[in-house]
């Protein structure tokens, strides 16, 4: 597993330019409606500022987290039997920030573009699908769930993250939806509390944050604490993803190997390495200007379906 990660991670970086959808790669796709927390939850798993995080529509864009062999300081300092552990580092945002613009013009598309955006990212069956609503709304009409539903109707491939237990009306909690009670989910439901607005204009630390969201779950949640909060998310997608590359794994490299040779054939159809033959020279050039066009083509294509985004996604 060590040494997969980095190769999951160079393939992707490879198809990010070749273009994703040629490929299934394994992923987890961060779902949720505005503000339900996605910025935060990531944060918390990466373990640092680096997002911008508030009210009404901010992060915008598609981001991709790596998954990678350096174990947080904190993690560090706890163990130190010398286990190795992984955690999600490394943060590339997609190339494409100049569309953002040309969406603001069309306002009315920006829900339907964003919505196909995430349906085609959850649609790949090798991708998780990692919900976030918040607790303080009715789960029954999560937009997350809803459009994990609509890939993944037996929910094999998706978990749910409830965000804002803090902020519940008086006298209510989540017990039953975090019991799965109200929405089985398979792959398991996880209830945090992130930085509050109030939090991050204070400069509240991750650290200070992790550490009152554990009193809060022991006060409120006794039961169910150890398996809430962002430190157990993070331990549960690190386990999931691991299992989840392995089972993709014999698939994944079928299609590598289907794509290298596609790719071969094509590279030799521009003919033998030839020296100083203009002719030929000629010829090569105008196939690379004409395969150059449509790749160009396709890449403007690819970009303007996938900008302007509510929902963030991991993959690594
Ligand atoms: P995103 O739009 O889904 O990325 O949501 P953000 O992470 O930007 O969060 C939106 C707002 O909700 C921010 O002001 C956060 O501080 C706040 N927020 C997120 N999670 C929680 C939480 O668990 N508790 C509280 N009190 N506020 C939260
Ligand atoms: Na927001
Ligand atoms: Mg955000």
């Amino acid at each position: 597993m060590e040494t997969l990660i980095p190769i999951i991670n160079r393939l992707q970086e490879v198809f990010l330019t070749l273009g994703a959808e040629i490929i299934q790669l394994p992923q987890i796709v961060v779902v949720g409606s505005q503000s339900s927390g996605k910025s935060s939850v990531l944060e918390s798993l990466v373990g640092r500022d680096f997002l911008p995080r508030g009210s009404g529509i901010v992060t915008r864009r598609p981001l991709v987290l790596q998954l990678v062999n350096v174990p947080p300081l904190e993690e560090r300092r706890k163990q130190d039997n010398g286990n190795k552990c992984l955690s999600f580092k490394g943060l590339s945002y997609l190339p494409n920030c100049f569309i953002h613009l040309l969406n603001l013009c069309h306002p009315e598309d920006i829900e339907t573009q964003v919505q196909e955006m995430i349906l085609s990212y959850i649609s790949n069956p090798n991708s998780l699908i990692l919900c976030v609503s918040p607790a303080n709304s009715d789960l029954a009409t999560s937009d997350a769930l809803k459009l994990a539903r609509e890939v993944d109707p037996d929910g094999r491939r998706t978990l749910l993250v409830v965000s804002k237990l803090d902020l519940m009306d008086a006298g209510t909690d989540a017990l039953e939806v975090l019991l799965g009670r109200v929405i089985p989910v398979r792959l398991g439901i996880i209830g945090v509390v992130n930085r509050s607005q109030h939090d991050l204009n204070t400069q509240k630390s991750l650290d200070d944050s992790c550490k009152d969201e554990q009193v809060f779950l022991q006060r409120h949640y006794p039961s169910l604490a150890s398996r809430c909060g962002s430190r157990y998310l993070a331990r549960t997608l690190s386990r999931l993803l691991m299992h989840h590359i392995r089972d993709c794994l014999p698939e994944l490299k079928t299609r590598v190997t289907v794509l290298t040779a596609q790719y071969q054939s094509r590279l030799n159809s521009y003919g033998q390495p030839v020296e100083d033959h203009s002719a030929t020279l000629l010829q090569i050039v105008t196939k690379f200007a004409t395969d150059y066009c449509n790749t160009i083509e396709g890449t403007a294509r690819h970009i303007q379906t996938s900008e302007l985004c509510g929902g963030a996604r991991i993959c690594y």
